[in-house]
């Protein structure tokens, strides 16, 4: 394992991402971590990159004792400063902040400097890299060679002469510097020796093992799903383990996708054999929602009603299975992903507080049960791939992510059954198109929004006067910048022409061109 400590760069998971693409398992911890507190013993350590510079009163520093661990040390950018003021180089802001794409000139030391050369061995003379930083070293460590050199840095790789100690001023670690995995490759493989051997199958075999030994034998546990990919894969994950000692509970909220419940019942009971029951709650939802317009009020009121249906639901459970005599519930599963894992080890703190968002599972962190989280080390792409692994369909695997509090946050005004009903229809038309014309895989989100207010339409020799539908799809890497969809012109009249023929109470569709910021993806 390779232990990667971060210093607040925009980059650090990036590292952690392509370490564990060559088969080594990473694993990123706030820069504050004690070495000395570690519960495990890592084969390599990279010090990320940061927005700080290394003489700000508030920089985060490294804990000296990495230089002392006994084990290789990589420093990208922020964390080659680190290094080299720690072993006395000097760090000077550059007259000019660099950014975007630089050659490297590597320079290749004697003989005698064998594990200097072995981080840009066999990678040509020259290569291109990608660079984002203020400052750079203007005095080298003591100790240190140069190994590569750009136009303007100087010191863009250096080595220790004896020690595995390496730093770069350049970021390997996004895909703008093409033979960047191969020098992580060379850090990790090469220099740390660590075994390319975590895969996706060992992955599954190394949790089913540890889930049975730590629920143990006659323990139940008990879990929230969605329909959506998290929850879907964490189940089946826990089901192949323990079988139907894994409950899962379905709760029809009301404002859930047309047909949505049906359709995860299908395919997660009776495709996949998971045991799930599925609770419709719609009438008690809808009618604490009734007349309620602020979206944060609807976000309370779904959360706090979605945990009294769910510890109900598990109360009905528990007396079940203790009336059999098949032992105790004793365990909530829960889907959280490593991104969430991340931002909240950061050290940095949370961020500011735009919307509330919560999702299923996070929601019921005060009942008295252990947590078991199969995903929590694993980034949405690797969820995905162990869903394939599990043989989950795919149309579920690749799905967009949904909202915990459903269609409520896509109804502007009140929401009610009728409401619901109508975006259904339209969401579901809109989906069913992009589909039809292979979009989906293209597009990060794409739902319908129904607006509050009435438009004049003709229909007939009529004069029609009712609601608007807009229609939203973003692309994002990681849902907080994102930009809208160019949707070839064709598709969209299809969707508007089925939208306002089949949605009776519609007669306008509009089309949202807004990016992220200033808008945000939901509309609330
Ligand atoms: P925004 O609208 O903030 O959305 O740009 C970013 C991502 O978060 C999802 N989202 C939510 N997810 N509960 C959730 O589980 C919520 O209350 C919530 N609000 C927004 C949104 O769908 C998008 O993927």
């Amino acid at each position: 394992t390779i232990l990667i400590l971060d210093f607040g760069s925009q980059y650090s998971h990036l590292i952690t991402r392509r370490c564990r693409e060559l088969n080594v398992y990473a694993e990123l911890m706030p820069c504050t971590q004690k070495i000395s507190q570690l519960t495990w013993k890592p084969k390599g350590i990279i010090l990320s990159g940061s927005p700080y510079s290394v003489y700000d009163d508030d920089a985060p520093h490294v804990d000296p004792d990495v230089f002392t661990f006994g084990v290789p040390v990589l420093g990208i950018c922020y964390g080659l400063q680190e290094m080299a003021s720690y072993f006395g180089g000097k760090v000077g802001g550059s007259t000019h902040r660099e950014y975007g794409h630089a050659d490297v000139e590597v320079i290749k030391l004697g003989n005698e400097f064998q594990l200097a050369n072995k981080l840009l061995d066999g990678l040509g003379e020259q290569f291109q890299v990608w660079m984002s930083h203020g400052d750079q070293i203007s005095t080298a460590p003591n100790g240190f060679h140069v190994v590569g050199k750009t136009r303007t840095a100087p010191f863009a790789a250096i080595a220790h002469e004896s020690k595995p100690f390496f730093g770069i001023q350049f970021h390997p670690e996004v895909t703008h510097t093409p033979k960047g995995k191969d020098i992580i490759g060379r850090f990790v493989l090469n220099i740390c020796e660590c075994d390319a051997s975590w895969t996706m199958e060992s992955f599954i075999s190394k949790e089913i093992s540890r889930i049975r030994e730590l629920v143990g034998e006659t323990a139940q546990v008990i879990g929230a799903v969605s329909g959506g990919v998290d929850s879907s894969v964490a189940a089946k994950l826990m089901h192949e383990a323990i079988g139907d000692r894994f409950h899962a509970i379905l709760v029809d909220n009301g404002v859930l996708r047309m047909n949505e419940a049906a359709r995860v019942k299908k395919t997660l009971c009776e495709d996949l054999g998971v045991n799930l029951q599925v609770v419709d709650a719609s009438e008690l939802f809808l009618s604490r929602l009734a007349g309620v317009e602020d979206p944060e009020q609807k976000r309370k009121i779904i959360g706090n009603t979605f945990i009294n249906v769910f510890e109900e639901e598990a109360g009905r459970i528990e007396s079940r299975v203790e009336e059999q005599g098949r032992g105790k519930i004793e365990f909530l599963l829960q889907g959280t992903l490593y991104p969430d894992v991340i931002e909240s080890i950061s050290f940095k703190g949370p961020s500011a507080t735009i919307k509330t968002h919560h999702n299923v599972g996070g929601l019921l962190k005060d009942m008295k049960l252990k947590l078991i989280e199969p995903l929590r080390e694993l980034f949405k792409d690797e969820v995905r791939a162990l869903g394939r692994l599990l043989s989950i369909p795919s149309h579920l695997v690749g799905r967009h992510p949904f909202p915990g509090p459903g269609l409520a946050i896509r109804i502007l005004g009140p929401v009610s059954r009728e409401q619901v009903q109508i975006l259904q229809k339209a969401d579901n038309i809109y989906i069913e198109e992009i589909r039809a014309a292979g979009l989906y895989d293209q597009i990060a989100q794409a739902f319908a929004v129904l607006l509050p207010v009435k438009a004049v339409g003709v229909m007939g020799d009529k004069r029609t006067y009712e609601q608007v539908i807009a229609l939203r799809a973003v692309q994002s890497e990681d849902f907080m910048t994102a930009d809208w969809f160019a949707f070839p012109p064709a598709v969209l009249r299809k969707i508007s022409s089925r939208i306002t023929n089949e949605v009776a109470g519609v007669n306008r569709v509009t089309y949202d061109i807004s990016s992220k910021p200033p808008g945000t993806i939901e509309w609330l």
